[in-house]
């Protein structure tokens, strides 16, 4: 049976390659696509979605989340890295048919696994607004979701601590109380954050085989990351970009490409660590703890890169010859 998904997303260069991993790998079902502010701007992400889904027929409904975050002030659309489109140097057409469903992402998550107990893992890679949304609205959707799997958040391990602080990553730094709401809860989440997504890298050369493999979609894919492998170029010095959201798509696909550590997790909400995510991953006891009374948590700390690479190649190559 295929694993049935909601994506929450805010695309976004690396969220186009994750939603594109989604739609082709015939082991998951990608039944909606819930958008966030994040990357761009809630009606430039919604419009992409809704482009995007006219782009390669996805059978996905397109849900319109949140604009803003629970109690910061927005960081804003990080055109630096993703442009001002969100698909880099692309132009995403003015006009662009289709409709978004009427409620909310919140309300559509919360429906959603109401309609379908167990069966649904949602995967957020994007801002956590708007789980910590359903979270507030319906506390019971704890029990009634199958996994929560999200990109983001960074806990030092292989040296990587954070993106856009010193120590925060930028999902979380972008709502870190829905980020704390959603890590706190009584459900299953399974963190793919800096530690492991920094560990991963598509290389030029990578995309360029992509490109030449892949028909129509491994030329979008390459299209929309031009920019943003200039950005890694001038920013961080190495012709290649992080995998970032695919990484979320390819936990759900093969957790086993993941070695996961277990233990609560809280993330730092205000001062000049915001953002920052900690996990207590050991079993002493301590007279103040605001860790231990939450449901631990598991947080990726390794990956098979050359394995995952390689599911994404393969997987991206028999999808654009299957649509052509
Ligand atoms: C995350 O931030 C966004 O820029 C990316 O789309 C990804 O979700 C990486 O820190
Ligand atoms: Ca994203």
């Amino acid at each position: 049976m295929r694993k049935k998904i909601i994506l929450d997303t805010d695309p976004g260069i690396d969220d186009v390659m994750a939603i594109m991993f989604a739609e082709a790998h015939p082991e998951i079902e990608l039944k909606a696509i819930t958008t966030v502010f994040g990357n761009v701007s809630i009606e430039t992400a919604t419009h992409n979605a809704l482009y995007l889904k006219q782009k390669y027929q996805l059978k996905a409904d397109v849900v319109k989340g949140t604009s803003k975050p629970l109690v910061r002030l927005p960081v804003g659309p990080t055109v630096v890295v993703h442009g001002e489109s969100g698909f880099g140097d692309v132009e995403v057409p003015a006009k662009v048919a289709g409709e978004v469903d009427s409620r909310c992402a919140y309300q559509y998550i919360i429906d959603a696994v109401k309609a379908e107990p167990n069966e649904i893992t949602l995967v957020a890679i994007g801002p956590l607004t708007n789980l910590a949304l359903a979270l507030q609205a319906d506390p019971n959707i704890v029990n009634l979701v199958k996994e929560v799997v999200v990109m983001g958040g960074a806990f030092g391990v292989n040296d990587h601590r954070g993106n856009v602080t010193p120590y925060a990553e930028a999902n979380v730094h972008d709502d870190p109380h829905a980020a704390d709401i959603v890590f706190s809860a009584a459900w299953p989440v399974v963190i793919i954050g800096l530690d492991v997504t920094q560990q991963s890298f598509f290389t030029g050369d990578y995309l360029d085989r992509l490109r030449d493999d892949a028909a129509e979609v491994g030329q979008f894919i390459w299209d929309v990351s031009r920019f943003y492998l200039k950005f890694y170029k001038e920013k961080v010095g190495i012709d290649a970009c992080h995998v970032h959201d695919p990484s979320a798509i390819a936990y759900v696909i093969d957790p086993e490409l993941f070695t996961l550590r277990e233990g609560p997790v809280r993330v730092v909400t205000e001062g000049p660590a915001e953002g920052m995510t900690i996990q207590k991953f050991d079993d002493r006891t301590y007279p103040n703890d605001e860790w231990s009374k939450h449901t631990p948590q598991r947080v990726g700390v390794a990956v098979k890169d050359t394995e995952l690479l390689a599911i994404y190649r393969q997987c991206i190559i028999e999808y654009g010859h299957r649509i052509s």
